[in-house]
């Protein structure tokens, strides 16, 4: 072989990584830019190809595709034609791009691809994820009792057995519209229920004679929104501020299901969640857990949410019929270190952790070699593009799941 045939073997065989997004007419491409180039870099150091695809500009027909090289000393992303990816990695900010019939025909053909790997094809809702975890008895006793909110009686009946709930957005993100409703116990005026509805970075809280005084404001608040209530969980708490876990979930080399890392998030004063821009801090796990259960009882709490979050995330891809390569998790850990799924997201913000950080570039860009060595075998008839999975998120019957 001379040099040049060398080279073109090398260009043909070296493995290459795609990141979808979406483009308007407001930047070249939307998503955390940081991110992509923080995942181009770290696919150098092992030898992956990693370039921007925009929906806009998707094309993968022959053996070439339209990508964004960034260009560090300029600083600017160059467009070029790249060979087609291996790995395509799914990360579309917002539901409202990805709902869009160009780019829902863009994702199809993705999953149809016969030579390129796709994951993470869509974000999450939250029905649907209780729906998935609800399948399995092993993950089943870790979803807090759940159902879908169309009434006043639904409020009431979950309320029999849980003193305060939580009312979400199926397709919420970030704390937005979510609220706490408690029943009081006291005698009047100090009985019925109290709303607190998450702000900014405070909580409003109002009060309400009986559910149906309160079903009538709540109603005006959800508007046409799709709404879950969930069995409120009292939170462990660390100088009185609640927190929970954040876990990120990855493939590995392998394909394999691992934990890149645990971080923790403490709600702030006057919030209802613990979300950062809500007035919510970054702190350590082990430092809060070790605050409530000791040494010895943080160490087993943070192995047994590695465990867990690693049988959530295999309920999870089993039952969406998905490919799957990362998901991020929040987890409640109760007074009793019980610990509790609250939701995942396929779409992670970034760790600012460094450690989790820098391990999750890497899984990312290990995960997508693995893949690249396999053949994609994909064909129309796969669960990825049967509709039993769409129409499963969208129809779900309003039914009650039982926590623990
Ligand atoms: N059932 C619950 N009991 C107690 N706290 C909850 C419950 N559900 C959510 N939270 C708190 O609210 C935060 C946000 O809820 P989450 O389901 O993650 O929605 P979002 O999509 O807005 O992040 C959680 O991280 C947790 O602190
Ligand atoms: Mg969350």
């Amino acid at each position: 072989m001379d040099a040049t045939a060398i080279n073109l073997h090398r260009k043909r065989k070296r493995p290459t990584l795609a990141i979808l997004t979406y483009a308007d007419e407001k930047r070249i491409f939307r998503g955390n830019q940081k991110n992509f180039i923080d995942l181009i870099e770290t696919g150098e150091q092992w030898g992956v190809r990693v370039y921007v695809m925009t929906t806009s500009d998707f094309k993968l027909n022959g053996t070439h595709a339209i990508g964004y090289k960034y260009h560090a000393p300029s600083r600017t992303w160059k467009k070029r034609l790249l060979p087609l990816p291996d790995v395509v990695y799914n990360r579309i900010p917002y539901r409202k791009f990805e709902l869009l019939p160009e780019v829902q025909q863009v994702i199809q053909t993705c999953i149809r691809h016969g030579q390129i790997h796709f994951f993470n094809p869509s974000f999450f809702n939250k029905w649907a994820l209780f729906e998935w975890l609800n399948k399995s008895k092993e993950s089943r006793p870790f979803i807090p009792a759940t159902r879908r909110l169309h009434s006043g009686d639904d409020l009431e009946k979950l309320f029999r057995s849980h003193p305060f709930l939580y009312l979400k957005p199926i397709r919420g993100k970030a704390g937005k519209g979510i609220m706490k409703v408690s029943r009081l116990v006291g005698k009047a005026p100090y009985n019925g229920y109290e709303l607190s509805i998450q702000d900014k970075t405070k909580s409003h809280i109002s009060r309400y004679p009986n559910v149906n005084k309160l079903w009538s404001h709540l109603q005006e608040i959800i508007g046409s929104k799709e709404y879950i209530i969930q069995q409120g969980i009292t939170l462990s708490t660390y100088k009185q501020r609640p927190f929970d876990l954040r876990v990120l979930v990855q493939k590995n080399q392998k394909g394999a299901w691992s934990v890149a890392g645990i971080g923790a998030r403490l709600a702030g004063k006057l919030s209802i969640t613990t979300h950062v821009p809500r007035g919510g801090s970054i702190d350590d796990p082990s430092k809060l857990l070790t605050a409530s259960f000791g040494q010895d009882g943080s160490k087993k709490m943070i192995a047994k949410a590695k465990k867990t979050a690693i049988l959530l995330a295999r309920q999870i891809e089993k039952a969406s019929g998905q490919t799957l390569g990362e998901m991020s998790m929040d987890v409640g850990v109760d007074t009793d270190g019980e610990l509790w799924f609250f939701e995942a997201n396929s779409k992670p913000m970034k760790f600012d952790e460094p450690p989790i950080r820098k391990k999750s570039l890497e899984n990312l860009i290990r995960y997508s070699l693995h893949l690249s060595k396999s053949a994609a075998v994909r064909t129309a008839a796969s669960p990825h593009t049967s509709s039993s999975n769409k129409s499963g998120q969208d129809s779900i019957a309003n039914q009650s799941i039982t926590g623990r």
